[in-house]
């Protein structure tokens, strides 16, 4: 973790490795929609290399285990849970949705083997903005504060929600929500970027608690989405560790979210969900619309990921260049200072000052 971006010269910024495939391990990420948690069911899912089960007990609260039963390694997620307890496949271990053992069927009543000791891993679980939250840091607490999870901020009249999983490691991933320079390029469909010519863009930056924040008032109303929406809206784009970008558009009273969360599933596959929300009920005619044209824009990341992500294991140095590619090195620094503060046992201090920044998309 030594090796991160310090100038903008290019000479200095060439990334450490290790650094690049290392996701913050202290905190939240998004793992699930809450509605894909139904009361009764399990559903497997991997967090940063650890196989996990989700669940929600009969009365409504979400449990989080690792998805591991400790007897013989069989995959809990394969057995049964009755909304309160989880029964291994294999050999009938029950536990309880805290990850203690309750029971051992094949026990005899005079066996005096104590199975009381026997727990499953549980992991820290929340839920905001409409998804499950797990944070899979199994250290001691270090004293530093997490990130927030994000929230929505308003009553959503609809929400339509895109996963996508990218080969690519959670860095790289995690880059391409705070990069303006790739956008003229990779996402240049009709609907979200008519015009092909690069233009002059200043924007200011200001710190915010665990990243940073872009405010623009409308200039952009170029895309036909912000079009829609009438009147000159108010477009708050935040960044905000571990790897979540949460754009926010106002226009009066009308809302619209469009939240983008990366989630490391292994070291080299990044899941990306996007959820766009708004409280405007007559948009919801336009899902059969939004949904296609919002995986295609991820479609298009992940491609490129993909491809960038080839070039980065036969050589993983990157060159993070003009003010363009300043909030990239703010990510590193921001992730540096969360890993150093952990370490020392002390709050998290933004690094980062309010800046403007120009550059051509
Ligand atoms: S492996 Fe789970 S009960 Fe044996
Ligand atoms: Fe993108």
């Amino acid at each position: 973790m030594s090796a991160s971006p310090r100038a903008s010269a290019p000479d200095e910024a060439a990334l450490d490795p290790d650094a690049m495939r290392q996701p913050l391990a202290d905190a939240w990420y998004c793992v699930a929609r809450s509605e894909a948690l139904k009361p009764g069911a399990l559903r497997a899912v991997e967090l940063n290399g650890e196989q996990i089960v989700l669940g929600r007990d009969a009365s409504g609260a979400p449990f989080a285990l690792r998805d591991r039963c400790p007897h013989r390694g069989m995959a809990l997620s394969k057995g049964r849970f009755d909304g309160a307890a989880l029964t291994c496949p294999f050999h009938g271990w029950r536990f309880g949705t805290d990850g203690r053992c309750r029971d051992v069927p094949t026990l005899s009543a005079s066996d005096a083997a104590d199975f009381s000791k026997i727990a499953v891993q549980r992991f820290p679980i929340r839920e905001s903005a409409g998804f499950a939250w797990v944070n899979p840091f199994l250290g001691p607490a270090s004293g530093s504060d997490v990130p927030a999870l994000p929230e929505l901020g308003f009553e959503a009249a609809g929400r339509v929600v895109i996963e996508l999983v990218v080969e690519a490691s959670y860095d790289l991933t995690t880059l391409s929500l705070v990069d303006p320079g790739h956008v003229a390029f990779v996402h240049d469909s009709w609907w979200f970027r008519p015009s092909k010519e690069l233009r002059e863009k200043v924007k200011t930056f200001t710190p915010t608690p665990h990243g940073f924040t872009m405010t623009s008032h409308a200039t952009t109303t170029s895309s036909p989405v912000y079009r829609l929406l009438g009147g000159a809206p108010a477009v708050e784009i935040e960044f905000r560790l571990p790897g979540v970008r949460l754009e926010r558009i106002v226009a009066g009273a009308k809302r619209v979210a469009n939240y983008t969360f990366a989630t490391p599933l292994t070291h080299d596959r990044t899941l990306l969900t996007n959820a766009l929300y708004w409280n405007m009920p007559a948009l919801n005619l336009l899902k059969p619309v939004a949904r296609p044209l919002m995986r295609q824009f991820l479609t298009q990341d992940q491609q490129v990921l993909q491809h960038a992500q080839a070039g980065l294991d036969r050589k993983p140095t990157m060159v993070l260049f003009g003010q363009g590619d300043l909030p990239s090195q703010w990510y590193f620094r921001l992730k540096r200072e969360a890993l150093a503060a952990a370490r020392a046992g002390r709050p998290f201090v933004n690094p980062l000052v309010t800046q403007e920044l120009r550059w051509r998309s």
